[in-house]
């Protein structure tokens, strides 16, 4: 009797000291993989965009639109891979969503330290929007100036590479910002130059949840 439960004793400081031993390890392991790949976001940056068509049609609430953008992606680490499974440029005014495209570019792997760029991407078509009187005086306004506000959101799907280990897809995200001040021209030269513009919101390593 005695014998059965020193033994369910001793089990039971056996089953602590594994249970410490493995959070012990995990977190030692977490702690080396942080300090050795060290996870960066990568930086996305418009570095040119111009519209050549912009017209808004009141009559069937038809926007007709040409945008077209050169996008860069860096990624600035130096041992850390990543796979663009899926790039989609969403394309708002005023919060109001005009278009989407899914770049063909993509699916492409981008290596350490290394930039990938995409020139000539065409966001062009047209679309059903609902612009409310605001919405509509500040187009207007803009349309004057020759210079629109536009708002991209990217949306990606990328997996990453850890020296030779390839991480699982990571959750889609969609939130990447882009603020642009994009000037308009009926024949592609602007008198207006584009200021390239970083985008924000990246958190695809750290993603914080929808
Ligand atoms: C993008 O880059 C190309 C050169 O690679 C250039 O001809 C073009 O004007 C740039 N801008 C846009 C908006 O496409
Ligand atoms: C709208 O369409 C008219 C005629 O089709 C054109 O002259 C004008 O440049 C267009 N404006 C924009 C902002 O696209
Ligand atoms: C909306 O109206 C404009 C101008 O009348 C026309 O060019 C355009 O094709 C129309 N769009 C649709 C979807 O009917
Ligand atoms: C970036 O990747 C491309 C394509 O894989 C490669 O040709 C180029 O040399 C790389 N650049 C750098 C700086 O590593
Ligand atoms: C394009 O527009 C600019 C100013 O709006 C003008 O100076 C230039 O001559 C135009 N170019 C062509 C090829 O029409």
């Amino acid at each position: 009797m005695f014998g059965r439960s020193g033994g369910r004793c001793c089990n039971v400081v056996c089953c602590f000291c594994i249970f410490y031993n493995t959070i012990f390890c995990s977190v030692l392991a977490l702690l080396i993989f942080v300090f050795i790949f060290n996870p960066q976001e990568p930086k996305f940056t418009i570095t040119d965009a111009a519209l050549t068509r912009f017209n808004f049609t009141n009559d069937n609430n038809t926007l007709h639109y040409n945008l077209a953008l050169n996008i860069t992606i860096r990624n600035p680490n130096r041992r850390v891979g990543i796979y663009y499974r899926r790039i989609q440029v969403i394309a708002n005014y005023r919060k109001k969503r005009f278009a989407m495209v899914t770049l063909p570019s993509a699916p492409f792997y981008q290596g350490h330290k290394n930039a990938t760029i995409l020139n000539h991407v065409l966001v062009e078509g047209q679309q059903l929007v609902v612009f409310g009187e605001r919405d509509l005086s500040q187009l207007n306004s803009e349309a004057a100036a020759g210079l629109y506000s536009i708002d991209l959101k990217l949306a990606l799907r990328v997996r990453a590479r850890y020296g030779k280990l390839k991480s699982p897809n990571y959750k889609p995200y969609y939130k990447i910002d882009c603020s642009l001040k994009v000037p308009f021209s009926s024949n592609e030269t602007s008198p207006i130059a584009f200021k390239a513009t970083q985008c924000w919101n990246v958190y695809l390593f750290s993603n914080p949840g929808d």
